[in-house]
This record gives C-alpha cells, sequence and structure tokens, in this order.
C-alpha cells in the first residue's frame, strides 16, 4: 500500500528533508583529504542530533553508522571507519534524518580534491539522471516512467545502471512502497498522485551494471572494480511540479 501523506505529514517531511539535504552541504564542505569516514559520520550524526532530529540509518536493520559512505569502487552502505580520504577519490554520502517520525533519505557523491576527468564525468551524468527522472514526478505519469527516464541517460554514456537496489517511497519508515527501480520500461508500477514521497536514488557504475556485496553484510561494490556514483533526494509529487525536499 502507498502512503500518500496529508499536509501535517507533509509538513514534518519537509523539516525532515531540509536538516537531511543540509547535512549533506555540511558534509560537502568537510569533505577533503586527510579526513576519515568515520570523522564524516560524526560531523553528521552531530549536526542532525542538534536540529532535533534521529539519524535515521543508525540501528535500522542494524545498520552501525548514521552515514553510509561509499568511495570510489564502492557503491552503496559504506560503513564508515578509519579510511583516510585521499586526493583524487570519489565519496558517495548517503544520509537520512528522521524528525518528529519522519524521514528524509539523500545522497550526493562528492570530489575529494583533484578529481580525474572520468570521475567528474560520472558524477555529473549521474546527478542528471536524477534529473531526467525528475521530469517524470507528475500526476498521471507511472512509477517506471521515472525509471526509465534515468535508464536512458545514463546508459547513452556507456554506464551501468545498478540493478539491485532500488529507489522506494519514504515517510515514517525509511523504505515504503512502491518500488522505484532506476531501469525498465516505461508505463508500468503505480500511477504518480500528489502526496506521494518517494526516494529517487540513481546509483551508476562508470562500467558493467553488476555489484557485490562484502563479507560484512553491507558494503556494495562494482564487480568489476570501476568507479561508482551516486544521487538521491526526497520527492515530493504534487498537482503540479516536484517538490525536491532533500535539495536545500
Ligand atoms: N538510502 C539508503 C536506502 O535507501 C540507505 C539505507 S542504509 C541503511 O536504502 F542502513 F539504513 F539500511
Ligand atoms: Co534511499
Amino acid at each position: 500500500m502507498i502512503n500518500v501523506k496529508s499536509s501535517r505529514e507533509i509538513e514534518l517531511m519537509k523539516e525532515a528533508c531540509k536538516i537531511t539535504g543540509e547535512v549533506l552541504n555540511l558534509l560537502g564542505e568537510s569533505i577533503k583529504p586527510g579526513i576519515t569516514t568515520l570523522e564524516l559520520d560524526a560531523i553528521a550524526e552531530k549536526f542532525i542530533r542538534k536540529h532535533n532530529a534521529t539519524p535515521s540509518f543508525k540501528g535500522y536493520a542494524d545498520y552501525p553508522n548514521a552515514l553510509c559512505a561509499s568511495v570510489n569502487n564502492q557503491v552503496i552502505h559504506g560503513i564508515p571507519g578509519n579510511r583516510v580520504l585521499k586526493d583524487g577519490d570519489i565519496i558517495s554520502c548517503d544520509i537520512g534524518a528522521c524528525y518528529k517520525g519522519y524521514n528524509g533519505d539523500a545522497a550526493r557523491t562528492f570530489a575529494v580534491g583533484e578529481i580525474s576527468e572520468k570521475a567528474q564525468k560520472l558524477i555529473d551524468v549521474t546527478r542528471e539522471s536524477f534529473f531526467k527522472g525528475l521530469e517524470f514526478c507528475k500526476e498521471g505519469f507511472r512509477v517506471s516512467d521515472i525509471s526509465h527516464a534515468i535508464q536512458i541517460h545514463a546508459e547513452s554514456f556507456g554506464y551501468g545502471v545498478v540493478r539491485d537496489y532500488i529507489g522506494h517511497g519514504v515517510g515514517a519508515e525509511l523504505h515504503e512502497s512502491p518500488e522505484v527501480p532506476n531501469f525498465g520500461r516505461p508505463g508500468r508500477g503505480p500511477r504518480l498522485v500528489s502526496g506521494m514521497t518517494l526516494a529517487i536514488e540513481p546509483m551508476i557504475n562508470e562500467c558493467d551494471y553488476r555489484v557485490k556485496c562484502l563479507p560484512d553484510g553491507w558494503t556494495v561494490e562494482t564487480l568489476d572494480g570501476c568507479l561508482s556514483a551516486h544521487y538521491e533526494n526526497t520527492v515530493l509529487i504534487t498537482n503540479g511540479e516536484p517538490e525536491v525536499l532533500t535539495l536545500v
């Protein structure tokens, strides 16, 4: 069942998403060669708690931290640790904040110092593919219209669209219906209606789309060792243009 949010719920979603977007901005300012992923996790958690929210991921399915920090060939769910970021790395930061029972969910891939042109291109196209999907985030379109738009854009650059992990509804639960894949034929799945809140999150690999999960049970890497990027926002469907709640 898809939860269509009431106006009260939407107000709480907006606050949760504002905090989530602001954390990502803060992480973007904090990322530099020499910092560890665990230090970034601490920065994020402190900011979230200072704003009367809690980290949505910490404790979710026993995930140990506030932040998912995935470096280079890591796709998603990288567990923060003592890894020191170095010049030329890229890092995908995925974070959620829960405010008065409602969750924001968003991710960005950041450059560490100076990165290669090909890494920057991957980051740019991943972000663009989200906005291609966003064009279909309107009443009357169906979920897979979003999926298809994302896939077409990313694959036109020869990139691989991750299939094993997908976007989702978000609200009182971090993961709600519907599922929002980043690939697929258009015209399928539930019809979009005003009041739905969706986490749309293309995960795009530089080469092959296939991924593997490490023995830690969380960290997902590209199978072939190529780079991967992630871009996610929580989006509110309205009877007009969509609102990207985590872009602040
Ligand atoms: N944004 C990710 C997702 O939607 C983060 C979940 S990490 C977890 O799945 F730890 F909370 F599982
Ligand atoms: Co998500």
